[in-house]
């Protein structure tokens, strides 16, 4: 094996969630592209569509992933469809402004649901396949989930819980060869802050600001998130577990 071999899918199995828009739609095509059978799921089934347009190693599953039943229902449909399941990643997840002061039960149980219960009952449901494949889950935090953000406490909550889930999980299945790992994406082009609900003008502030805020100068776009959800999960990194990259232009260091 070299380290310049690109990842080969070719025959496995893969679960993108959130795999309609940014860095979802993105994870799911560079998945195809290296030969995987990808199953995208989401709410929309037209965005969905378009991912998988003109790529016929993407199937699409409409789902609201906060649903009872969600999970058995996603994990069934990829290995009813492949028999088998090798990766699972847990991409979709939304950011909520939600300050102390406004604060409610619904809008954290809410958030919880898609960013925390979601991707746990997905892992639960696709455990064992993985055990069978010795596959790979991959969680997609934040920068927020190791770092404070004001305005949005229960989002940077919620990611440094999946952050903490991946390493809690990374050692609980390392004796079923399964690897747990997690990539923490910085500011990147995508749907989130829309459908966040902040208005067309109030995104536009936010991006500015950010982009000044990044060391590299600017806010990422989603291939750069998805080449390392690929890289962490391919088969051939084969010693690698309860690791959180960041992805972030440095946000992080400063
Ligand atoms: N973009 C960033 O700046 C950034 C930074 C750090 C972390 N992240 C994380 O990266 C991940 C991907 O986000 P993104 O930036 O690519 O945002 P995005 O474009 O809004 O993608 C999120 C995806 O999740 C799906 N989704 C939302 N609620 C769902 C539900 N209840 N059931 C099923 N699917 C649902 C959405 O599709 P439907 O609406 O069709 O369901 C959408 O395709 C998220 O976990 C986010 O927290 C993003």
């Amino acid at each position: 094996m070299s380290v310049q071999t690109p990842a080969d899918f070719t025959g496995r199995v893969v679960i993108v969630t959130g795999a309609g828009s940014g860095i979802g739609r993105a994870t799911a095509r560079a998945f195809a592209r290296a030969g995987a059978r990808v199953l995208g799921v989401g709410r929309r089934k037209d965005a969905l569509e378009e991912t998988a347009a003109g790529r016929p190693g993407i199937a699409v599953h409409p789902a609201d992933l906060r649903d009872p039943g969600a999970a058995e229902e996603i994990v069934g449909a990829a290995t009813g469809r492949w028999d088998h399941l090798d990766v699972l990643v847990n991409n979709a997840g939304a950011v909520a402004f939600m300050p102390l002061a406004d604060t409610t039960a619904t809008g954290i149980a809410d958030l919880f649901a898609l960013n925390v219960t979601a991707p746990s009952l997905l892992a639960h449901r696709a455990l064992p396949h993985l055990r069978r494949s010795r596959g790979s889950i991959l969680n997609v935090s934040s920068t927020y989930g190791h770092r404070p953000s004001s305005g949005t406490a229960h989002y940077a909550a919620s990611k440094a819980a999946l952050e903490q889930l991946t390493r809690s999980w990374a050692l609980e299945l390392a004796p079923d060869g399964i690897r747990v790992n997690a990539v923490a994406p910085g500011p990147t082009e995508s749907q989130a802050l829309a459908a966040a609900g902040f208005p067309e003008a109030a995104v536009d502030d936010i991006k500015q600001d950010e982009a000044a805020r990044i060391p590299l100068g600017r806010r990422g776009e989603p291939d750069e998130v998805a080449t390392w959800i690929v890289r962490l999960t391919d088969p051939a990194t084969t010693w690698l577990t309860g690791q959180v990259l960041t992805v972030d232009g440095g946000l992080e260091l400063v």
